[in-house]
């Protein structure tokens, strides 16, 4: 049980803090910008994590996020650009002033220490006193629940154990900011989804203000109040799980954040926030504002969820004519590989194959690889971008608008 007294959020040192105006930013950065040589690791960005916020950052491995993490932590220096816990500008600060709790992948426990050393070691450099310090361990690993293990050696411990050490040893210290750099990345799939429940629970019960790290769309997806998706140094998106899902604000968001399919269109026409792109015969209608630097009839893709899709009998009118290619069984769905006809077929990249995801198992009996379905396109879950080159649409070369931009 958690009781009053266990405040794991409430600042340990400096208690002039504690009634600091609620609406202020617990994290701000403000242009801030990170060089490694000619690498530029972050390019100027800002960014702000709210109090008790559950922010993620997600990208790629290499896009930035761990060094953006540990511009927060105070481990890198920025080359441009302030960063603010708080009300405090931290910028210059070392890392152990800035009241923040870590946690990395590796774990990075103290071998030679027991758990309990383990976890009280921030507060005995704090100098907190032994009687308050063996109280609060043993409150946080309750917690983490690993009581009874405070006088183990980690060694002794699973990765899994070893984490939730490495997490109560962040906590214990009550920090301003919990920063989680893919901590659960080394340990196996059961494990890693049990970890990210529990994080998430404890997260929600103390309130503290967390940055998580992951590369992983699904981990992100689940446990964030927001997302920051981030690619090559730049923050693309920052949104909620729903909105980078639904409304990605860029190709590569879209591309990223789960299973996507894309279809060869044409802008046709555009009617204030809404814009109407032809794909065959077929007419959708998208938002406006991905297509804001496409000229009406230029090569758009269309990008749909597998899940949006759906198959109907071949001939079925207001569909895409196609072939299905393969079944592929994945236990609570099956995907259904189609090969749009030839017409639709332009591009080098996916050459006219979509997936269809199919709920249940109804699939495998009724459609054979060979056989010609109809694709239903639907109106919902469409968002177009502008042709590129490399992308199904992007070297057809129907319209020869929309890909002679050189930047891109
Ligand atoms: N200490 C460093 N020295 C030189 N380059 C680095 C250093 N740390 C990171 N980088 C480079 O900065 C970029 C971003 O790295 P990082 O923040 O670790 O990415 P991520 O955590 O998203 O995988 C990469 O190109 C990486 O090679
Ligand atoms: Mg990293």
């Amino acid at each position: 049980m958690l009781s009053k007294a266990l405040d794991l959020t409430a600042p340990a040192t400096l208690p002039g803090t504690a009634a600091a105006p609620r609406a202020r930013p617990a994290v701000r950065l403000d242009g801030v910008v990170k060089r490694f040589g000619a690498v530029t690791a972050l390019e100027e960005s800002w960014l702000q994590v709210e109090q008790g916020e559950f922010l993620t950052l997600l990208g790629p491995s290499g896009c930035g996020k761990t060094t953006l993490l540990n511009l927060m932590a105070g481990f890198l220096e920025a080359d441009a650009g302030e960063i603010f816990i708080g009300d405090d500008l931290v910028t210059a600060t070392p890392p152990y002033e800035r009241e923040v709790g870590i946690v990395f992948q590796n774990y990075a426990l103290f071998p030679h220490m027991s758990v309990a050393k383990n976890v009280g070691y921030g507060l005995r450099v704090r100098g907190v006193p032994r009687r308050e310090i063996a109280a609060r361990v043993e409150e946080v690993l309750a917690l983490v629940k690993l009581s009874g293990f405070a006088d183990r050696s980690p060694r002794q411990l699973s990765g899994g154990q070893q984490q939730r050490v490495a997490l109560a040893r962040a906590l214990v210290i009550r920090p301003k900011v919990l920063l989680l750099d893919e901590p659960f990345s080394a340990l196996d799939k059961n494990l890693r989804g049990a970890m990210q429940v529990e994080l998430k629970e404890i997260q929600r019960r103390l309130g503290v203000t967390t940055v998580f790290v992951t590369h992983d769309q699904g981990e992100a997806l689940s446990m964030s109040d927001r997302i920051v998706v981030m690619s090559a140094g730049r923050v693309r998106q920052i949104g909620t799980p729903d909105q980078v899902y639904r409304h990605p604000q860029d190709r590569f968001v879209a591309g990223f954040i789960g299973d996507v399919n894309l279809l060869p269109g044409r802008l046709e026409a555009r009617a204030g926030e809404r814009a109407t792109v032809a794909v065959g015969d077929l007419r959708r209608e998208v938002e406006a504002d991905t297509l804001r630097d496409c000229a009406t009839g230029a090569a758009v893709d269309v990008f749909v969820r597998p899940d949006h899709l759906g198959v109907r009998p071949a001939g079925e009118s207001g569909t895409l004519p196609a072939r299905v290619a393969a079944l592929v069984y994945q236990g609570s769905h099956i995907d259904l590989h189609i090969d749009l006809h030839a017409d639709l077929r332009s591009g080098p990249m996916s050459g006219g194959r979509v997936v269809v995801r199919m709920p249940g198992h109804g699939a495998l009996a009724t459609y054979a690889p060979g056989s010609p379905v109809a694709l239903l396109v639907p109106q919902a879950g469409l968002v177009a971008f502008p042709a590129e080159p490399g992308s199904p649409n992007g070297q057809a070369g129907r319209t020869g608008s929309g890909q002679d931009d050189p930047a891109r």
